[in-house]
């Protein structure tokens, strides 16, 4: 009678035990599963394929965010960027969010500290003041193909 008892307390224990490890293997397998395919998709990956199609940048514009800030929000491709011309007034602060349908590209501004790389998939942050009025070039810096010399585009500062 004693030992029956204590062999059903056992054979519970083991019971619940399997149950626990089952639970625990189907959750890290669970987790695991969401983990593979999100660090492709987490906030802030793009499908290159879509940018047309993903916002903000299926939409790529200069909007005024107020208190003299702007949203640049542009898409580099081979070869060029969008929107093609930006212009701010003198002493803007420009947030640039840029992604690249395509492959690698450079973001650079001489004469300013901007100088990323557009790695597609992502979106590329960058913040600059433009207390100096002028014609600002934009230029590819990353060699992405035949027409890499000629990728460039322009912000005035006005
Ligand atoms: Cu784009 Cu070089």
């Amino acid at each position: 009678m004693h030992i029956h008892r204590l062999e059903k307390i056992w054979l519970t224990f083991g019971m619940a035990m399997l149950v626990v490890f089952l639970l625990v293997l189907g959750l890290s397998a669970f987790t695991m599963g969401m983990d593979t395919p999100n660090s492709k998709h987490h906030a802030h990956s793009i499908d290159p394929a879509k940018v047309s199609e993903t916002p903000p940048f299926d939409k790529p514009v200069l909007t005024p965010t107020g208190d003299g800030e702007y949203e640049a929000v542009m898409v580099a491709y081979a070869f060029g960027y969008s929107p093609e011309t930006l212009e701010v007034p003198a002493g803007s602060t420009v947030h640039f969010a840029v992604t690249s349908s395509d492959v690698v590209h450079g973001f650079e501004i001489p004469g300013t500290n901007v100088n990323m790389m557009i790695v597609p998939g992502e979106a590329n942050h960058v913040s600059h003041t433009f207390d100096k009025p002028g014609e600002y070039l934009i230029l590819c810096n990353e060699y992405c193909g035949i027409g890499h010399q000629m990728m460039y585009t322009k912000l005035v500062v006005k």
